[in-house]
Parts: structure tokens; sequence; C-alpha cells
């Protein structure tokens, strides 16, 4: 099984590693099988797979639900829970206790929590307890009000000094890697040049240790516009289209189910009922 010194090996011997998010039992399974070394059940569900418009709705509730599913499939990889929007904003003791929830009932090896400033004494206390944690620093869709948008961060000197100095100061709290997300390349190599434990980017260009991308837009199984960086390595929403389509139109024309087929697992000659109905009819 993949753990947290594996990924350290990883950045530590210059083997660069990907990262994907999974929200269900047979995803999971299958992108552990195709060896994927580190899960994310990141927030971004309540986007993809519940409909919310940004990642705010989003509760411990429905991750841990989700979370729970990517537990049964996966073997191999290490997993992460996203910390969703207000399970941790409260105070320490509540970002405890929810990350406790997270690797208790979810399953999760490791929670990642977005931002500098306060949550580095979080990631202190959280890793104090044994439960590792992944930074993410960047554009944090939890603060989208706060930016303005979906925007690239980092630009300024200024904010690349900020994001350098919460990079570092999330290392030094024991944070074990750091999603970098929507920041200039040049910006996510220097701070990937800066600390020891991996950085993972989305949107920040290729001089990052790892790369992460959401499970949907990686196989092209969305119907708006991915964003700019994303490469998509299938078109899944194409082929569901295309499928659905055409077994409507096979159905409309009766040819599917084929009347010549016999639908027998077993070698035993289905009833009439059964091939109009299906089995145990
Ligand atoms: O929620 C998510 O999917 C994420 C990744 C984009 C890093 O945070």
């Amino acid at each position: 099984m993949t753990t947290v010194l594996d990924v350290q090996r990883f950045k530590d011997e210059g083997r660069r590693f990907a990262m994907l998010t999974a929200y269900d039992f047979l995803s999971a399974r299958i992108l552990d099988e195709a060896g994927i070394p580190i899960l994310l059940v990141g927030d971004s569900l309540g986007m993809v797979m519940l409909g919310y418009p940004t990642t705010l709705p989003v509760t411990l509730d429905e991750m841990i639900h989700h979370a729970k599913a990517v537990a049964r499939g996966s073997r191999q990889a290490l997993l992460v829970g996203d910390m969703p929007f207000m399970s941790y904003h409260v105070s320490v003791e509540q970002a405890i206790e929810s990350a406790g929830r997270f690797v208790q009932e979810g399953g999760m090896h490791a929670v990642k929590l977005e931002g500098g400033g306060r949550v580095v004494e979080i990631t202190r206390r959280l890793t104090e307890m044994g439960i590792p944690v992944m930074g993410h620093l960047g554009l944090t869709p939890q603060s989208v009000h706060q930016m303005g948008g979906f925007k690239v961060q980092g630009k300024t000197e200024a904010q690349a000094e900020r994001i350098l100095a919460d990079a570092k100061a999330l290392e030094e709290a024991g944070a074990f890697s750091l999603v970098l997300e929507g920041v200039p390349s040049t910006l996510a190599g220097r701070v990937t040049s800066s600390i020891r434990i991996p950085t993972i980017g989305i949107g920040a260009g290729p001089q990052t240790d790892g790369q992460v991308l959401v499970f949907h837009d990686f196989l092209g199984l969305t119907t708006g516009k991915a964003p700019k960086f994303v490469k998509r390595y299938a078109n899944f929403a194409d082929d569901i289209t295309r499928a659905a389509q055409q077994f409507a139109d096979e159905v409309r024309k009766g040819t599917f189910p084929d009347p010549e087929h016999e639908y027998s697992a077993n070698g035993v000659k289905p009833s009439a009922r059964e091939v109009k109905y299906g089995a145990g009819a």
C-alpha cells in the first residue's frame, strides 16, 4: 500500500507521480488497479457528482458518504479526504473532530486542507495526533468569493512571497505534501525547489513533483467547457451520448433485445416469458 513515506520517497528519488480524484466504489477500484498511488476524495465532488455551483455547499456528511465507498473500492492507494468548507473553520477542536471522522468513519489515511495562516496550526495539531495532512495553496476554491472568482493566484511578487511563506510554514508544521492549484508555473517551480515535501500541481505547470486531475475532467465526462489546463485522456461524455442514443434507437426499432438470441447464462434455453421479461421471470 502507498504510504506518506512512499510519497516522500517519490520526491527524494526524483520520481514524478499522479494523483486523481475518486468519488465512488467502482472508479476507486479501477484507478487503484491501474496503479494510481494517491486517490483524493476531493470536495470537487460537490460540483461534479452533486451539481452544486461551487464546492462551498458540500457537507462533511456528504464527503464521508463518498469516502466510505472509495475506501471499499481501493486496496493499494493512499486515500486522502478533502476537508470541506466549514468543517475546520470554527476551531482547532472542530478540525480535529472532522479529520477524525474522515479517518474513523470514512476510511481515509490522510486529509487535505485549503490555505495557509491559521491552517498551519491545525496542520501541526493533526500531524501530532497521527493524521497526515496534505496542504493546498494558490487557487483555493473554498475561498472563491474572497478571490473574486476562480482566478490564478500568486501573479504579483507579494502574493508569490505569501504562498512561498505559507508553503514553508505548512512543511514546518508537518504537512506531508502540498497541492499547488492555479499558480504561475515559475512560482510552482520556486515552491517545489524550496521545500522538501512533494508538491502536486493542478493548473500550475510542469515544475511540480506530482500532478492531479479531477476524474470527470481527465475522462472528458463533462458537459460544459473544461478548464484550459485539463488534458482529456478519453471522451466519455461523447461515448455515453452515442451509446444512449444507439440503445434508445434499437429499442424503438425492436432490434434489442435480439429476438433470435437466447439470453441464458446456464445453457438452459430460457422460457418465452424469460426472453420477454428477463431471467427470474
Ligand atoms: O477537490 C478537489 O478535487 C481538489 C483537487 C482539484 C486538488 O481539491
